[in-house]
């Protein structure tokens, strides 16, 4: 995923330092270079020989290391990798970062790159919510640093809130974002998921039972091989991907604004479960219970999303389906093929012996117009991985 790639890895001094030891194993694994960089305070969590040993590279530490200087500079140590990270990012480098100060290795070459950067924040909650910390990330956004995390959960300092360094695959997946590295680089594709909620009135609504799970799950591996991912969610359970550029919405129309507006793309896959029909005389008022009885609904069809991008003045290349079917799967997912005019439908039994809906695994049919193709039963994001690589090669 990251071959050919070298990332300097500038280590903070927090106690989320020893994340970076499992951090710097996935970059490996994931084929990148590291070069590790350690502040004064870092030192203190983690120490130079086990990342020196797990980069299987120099460490750099000192601005006035001579040594250092003499077989390569600092501006040159900045520019040689294609991402800096900062990892952990602590309130007080997020605030020497955003008032543009050099008095380290680490600052300096922060200030000398002109590569991307992207930090992953950690730090107490507090220190988090500060108006000086929350300042100066605005300031680093502004500036077009990327940023990870922090998440929310138990905190090494006893309190519960946001400030935790964001786990090392869900760096790793914003790195490869960031590079756009593997072979669906430089590709934008659209994907759509979850359910849709079409209102009733101001606190009712008609919805269905879709997680956004398997749409979740594909967007994340269509960003791991490298590609621009614009996701498009209704309300959603299952958490949205990072690394991805979301929308959310919540009725069928808004999600095809959404989709029209994110054109053109490479390839679009339309995972929603959109609401075939919405309510025509929605209320603005909550609807009252009367002598009279039950409201009567008037449904109205809802736009057919994925018919309308499949024939669409800027067409994506590939424009893949979902069919999720309780009968006959093959034969109504090969008629949705041609009555939608899309170029794959990945088609799946959602009876409910399968366990398939609301569950972790998937087995699904990839019928294209040369054929179809079984897949075995497995996890979602499995089926998602599998999907990527085969839209990866669709797009080469
Ligand atoms: N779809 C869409 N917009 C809609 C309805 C569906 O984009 N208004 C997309 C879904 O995201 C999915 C595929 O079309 O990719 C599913 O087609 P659909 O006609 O909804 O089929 P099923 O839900 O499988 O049900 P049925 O065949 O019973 O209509």
């Amino acid at each position: 995923m990251l071959a050919g790639k070298r990332v300097t890895l500038i280590i903070g001094g927090g106690i989320a330092a020893y994340k970076c030891l499992d951090l710097i194993r996935q970059l490996r694994r994931a084929g990148a270079q590291v070069t590790p960089v350690l502040t004064r305070a870092a030192t203190e969590f983690v120490t130079p020989l086990s990342i020196a040993a797990l980069a299987g590279e120099q460490v750099y530490q000192h601005l006035f290391d001579l040594k250092d200087e003499a077989e390569m500079g600092h501006i040159q140590l900045s520019r040689q990798s294609d991402l800096l990270v900062v990892a952990p990012a602590t309130a007080n480098m997020m605030a020497k970062m955003a008032g543009g100060l050099a008095d380290d290795l680490a600052t300096t070459l922060l200030l000398a790159t002109d590569k991307p950067i992207l930090i992953a924040p950690a730090m107490n909650l507090r220190m988090w919510e500060h108006p000086a910390t929350q300042r100066n990330l605005a300031q680093l956004r502004a500036d077009g640093v990327g940023v990870i995390g922090p998440d929310s959960g138990d905190m090494a300092c006893g309190e519960f809130g946001p400030g935790r360094m964001s786990e090392p695959h869900a760096i790793l997946a914003a790195i490869a974002a960031k590079l756009r590295a593997g072979p669906l680089a430089g590709k934008r594709v659209l994907v759509t998921s979850g359910p849709t909620h079409e209102p009733i009135d101001p606190v009712r609504y008609i919805a269905n039972r879709s997680s956004g799970a398997q749409g979740a799950a594909i967007a994340a591996a269509l960003r791991d091989l490298g590609a621009e991912v614009v996701f498009v969610t209704g309300p959603a359970t299952a958490p949205a991907p990072e690394g991805v550029v979301l929308h959310k919405v919540e009725t069928a129309r808004e999600m095809l604004d959404a989709v029209e507006a994110a054109l053109p793309a490479d390839a679009a896959i339309f995972a929603a479960a959109v609401a075939d029909w919405r309510v025509e005389n929605s209320s603005h008022q909550k609807l009252k219970k009367t002598k009279h009885g039950a409201p009567e609904l008037i449904f109205a069809q809802n736009p057919d999303i994925l018919a309308t991008v499949a024939a669409h003045a800027v067409r994506p290349a590939l424009v893949v389906g979902f069919a999720a079917e309780t009968e006959q799967v093959i034969a109504h997912a090969q008629a949705k093929l041609a009555r939608k005019g899309c170029d794959w439908i990945v088609a799946n039994d959602v009876s409910p012996a399968t366990g398939i809906m609301g569950g972790a695994e998937n087995a699904v049919h990839l019928i294209t117009r040369d054929g179809v193709e079984d897949w075995p039963r497995m996890p979602k994001h499995e089926v998602a991985q599998r999907l990527a690589l085969r839209i990866a090669e669709a797009l080469r």
